[in-house]
């Protein structure tokens, strides 16, 4: 059966929308439409993608202006007559077609202190009870497809956040490394509070929305680290004892 697409296509000068019908079969995926038009009518058309398996994170891509993955977005999700709309991630800067730079993400990345053992604990001496294992493995699971950071308004619709704000994908982060019980060199609340801009967020729960990996962002991470910093911030003997010290 034909099916209607219109694919954005261009570079960081611009582009616009194509339309293309082509081919689809019963279980295919919008990946799999992709490549049949690289095969057949774009060869050139841009697209960034691995495993096909919603594991490398690579095909992330809006449909019919919803952040998901490509390999993962089935075909019987949409109407027989509904136009099939493929567009960039909106938060990245494009470089051709359906590819973006992602840089920003890695130099968040970059940017969060990286995980640190108390002094003296060697590689092989790292011993964590099951419980401990267990608390973080959701935030775990997480593909590094950026959908999360590419929905969450703050930075989405306000390119000058982009400095101050994280993301949610280093929030969970955050979040994982403040569990472990051997991660003692930094505070990771007051990290995420006072460097990674925690306090931008406003809990609107989209980053959760979209996540492939179904991690409760918001509920799991940013809520319970927000909580932590206020406790700390406003627990009145916390307060007292700050005055005594200052004193
Ligand atoms: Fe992707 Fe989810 Fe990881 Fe965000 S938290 S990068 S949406 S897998
Ligand atoms: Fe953004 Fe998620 Fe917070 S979408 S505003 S980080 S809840
Ligand atoms: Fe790897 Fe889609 S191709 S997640």
């Amino acid at each position: 059966m034909k099916r209607h697409f219109r694919v954005w296509r261009g570079d960081s000068s611009g582009g616009d929308l194509e339309d293309f019908d082509v081919e689809v079969n019963d279980g295919e995926v919008v990946l799999d439409i992709i490549h049949r038009l690289q095969a057949t009518q774009v060869p050139d058309l841009a697209c960034r993608w691995n495993c096909k398996a919603g594991k490398c994170g690579s095909c992330s891509m809006e449909i019919n202006g919803m952040p998901r993955l490509g390999c993962m977005t089935r075909m019987s999700t949409f109407t027989a007559d509904e136009t099939i709309t493929v567009t960039p991630l909106r938060t990245f800067p494009v470089i051709r077609d359906l590819v973006t730079d992602v840089s920003f993400n890695y130099e968040k990345a970059r940017q969060t202190p990286a995980f640190a053992p108390p002094a003296g604990v060697a590689p092989g001496q790292y011993r964590m009870q099951q419980v401990d294992v267990e608390r973080s493995q959701e935030f775990r699971k997480c593909i590094e497809c950026y959908l999360c950071q590419n929905t969450c308004h703050v930075v989405r619709d306000h390119e000058e956040n982009k400095e101050a704000f994280s993301g949610p994908r280093f929030f969970i982060r955050a979040a994982e490394l403040d569990m472990h019980p051997l991660d003692a060199r930094t505070d990771r609340k007051q990290h995420a509070q006072q460097s990674q801009g925690l306090g931008y967020c406003n809990i609107t729960k989209c980053c959760t929305e979209v996540c492939p990996e179904h991690i409760k962002i918001t509920d799991n991470a940013i809520i319970p680290m927000k909580e932590r910093v206020v406790d700390r911030r406003y627990d009145p003997l916390v307060r007292l004892g700050r005055k005594i010290f200052r004193r």
